[in-house]
């Protein structure tokens, strides 16, 4: 699937000298990136090639896999892996391929599995990825067990894999800084969040027609929410609304929220939400938000959490996958059921009023005289932030 760089040298031409210039101008001088990175075949498979591979990308939830015996296939860029719980209770993810003749091995969820077994000739494999068994592998009914006939381990092709809260992520190319390197700035913007209070509740997928850049760039777009959601601006302290700031490469921001309520449309009357506990009594009203680089979104709210990723489904097209999270208990109760699906039902609300801005943004790449926009300096540090960073991981810098 991956190409050669070579074959990458016109979507690598649109980060000539120039643009790349103009990308670290100061924001308000500055230009984003050109139009055919959001429109064109050949940027999405540079991005396939070459970003996505190069970083730590988000590939499922550990709590999608908590048991021995959980295997998960998951995607990610296109790639097929699985995350599998050994005995031992660790999660590794491997690529979701047989050895032999490359098949897939898994295509849905299984539970209190011992062995992988590879539907095409039963190649079987440990949950550690090892090689257990290969029938009739010397002629019929002389079967192979692991390690017989060579003295090279056979495993399942590993992923390098991090993990961070219920977050699992990986590095396709194995060659990205370490993973602690790259989630640092986060554990320092959430250091006075414990995170880990958080379950998961539920995930929902929104169909977004633009580029997965320019959804993923108006959720870190602070601007448009009093033009766009007004009735999400009425939840917030007006002044503290600002743009999210570089952290490493990633961008962070907190807001501060007008009154007590589940973290987006005020209505005091509204069912309650536990919030999370031992948080300090200053950051009570606080809504830090994210986003790690290359695709993920995150929004903390008192008493619920959004993580979100961004996926393309063509230059055009993508996917918004939201999972919601709330704190302990809240995430099952049924005496909560009815303020979890207020934060459902708000959430798909915001998004179908951004899903027609970023239809908006899309459409208008189609015009030639557009060179990458006129920014403000208050509002778009976040938004050229992040296109410097596609750039850089792109080039390899
Ligand atoms: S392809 Fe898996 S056992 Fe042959
Ligand atoms: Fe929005």
């Amino acid at each position: 699937m991956t190409q050669p760089v070579d074959a990458h040298a016109g979507a690598l031409a649109l980060l000539s000298n120039e643009a790349i210039a103009n990308l670290h101008k100061e924001t308000h001088l500055a230009r984003g990136l050109p139009n055919a990175a959001f429109t064109s075949d050949e940027f999405l498979n540079l991005e396939n090639d070459l970003l996505f591979p190069r970083t730590w990308m988000y590939c499922g939830r550990a709590s999608a896999v908590v048991n021995a015996g959980d295997i998960l296939p998951v995607r990610v860029a296109g790639r097929p892996l699985i995350l599998m719980r050994g005995s031992d209770g660790e999660l590794r993810v491997f690529h979701n391929v047989c050895l032999h003749r490359g098949a897939l091995l898994v295509d849905q969820a299984q539970q209190g599995k011992a062995v992988l077994t590879c539907p095409y000739h039963q190649w079987s494999y440990g949950l550690d990825g090892n090689l257990r068994g290969r029938p009739h592998f010397d002629g019929h009914g002389k079967h192979d067990s692991a390690g017989s006939d060579a003295n090279e381990s056979v495993c399942l092709f590993g992923v390098a894999t991090g993990m961070w809260h219920d977050w699992v992520f990986v590095n396709l190319d194995g060659r990205a800084q370490p993973f602690e390197d790259f989630i640092a700035p986060a554990n320092e913007a959430y250091r006075d969040w414990d995170l880990s209070q958080f379950r998961f509740a539920r995930h929902e997928s929104f169909a977004f027609r633009c580029n997965w850049k320019l959804a993923l760039e108006n959720f870190i777009d602070a601007y448009h929410v009093f033009a766009v959601h007004p009735a999400l601006d009425e939840a917030y302290v007006e002044e503290t609304r600002s743009t999210a700031t570089p952290g490493g490469p990633h961008a962070f921001t907190i807001n501060e929220l007008a009154g007590p309520g589940r973290g987006l449309t005020i209505d005091p009357d509204g069912p309650d939400l536990p919030t999370l506990k031992g948080l300090r009594q200053d950051l009570g009203s606080c809504q830090p938000s994210c986003n790690l680089v290359p695709n993920i979104t995150m929004v903390i709210s008192p008493g619920n959490l959004q993580f979100v990723t961004f996926e393309p489904d063509g230059p055009e097209q993508c996917t918004m996958n939201m999972s919601f999270y709330f704190v302990a208990d809240a995430a099952e109760e049924a005496e909560h059921e009815e303020a979890r699906q207020l934060v459902y039902a708000e959430w798909a609300s915001l998004n179908v009023e951004d899903e027609d801005v970023c239809r908006r943004m899309q459409e208008g790449r189609a015009c030639d005289a557009y060179d990458g926009g006129r920014l403000s300096p208050y509002w778009d540090l976040a938004t050229i932030h992040f296109h410097r960073q596609i750039a850089d991981i792109l080039l390899d810098c």
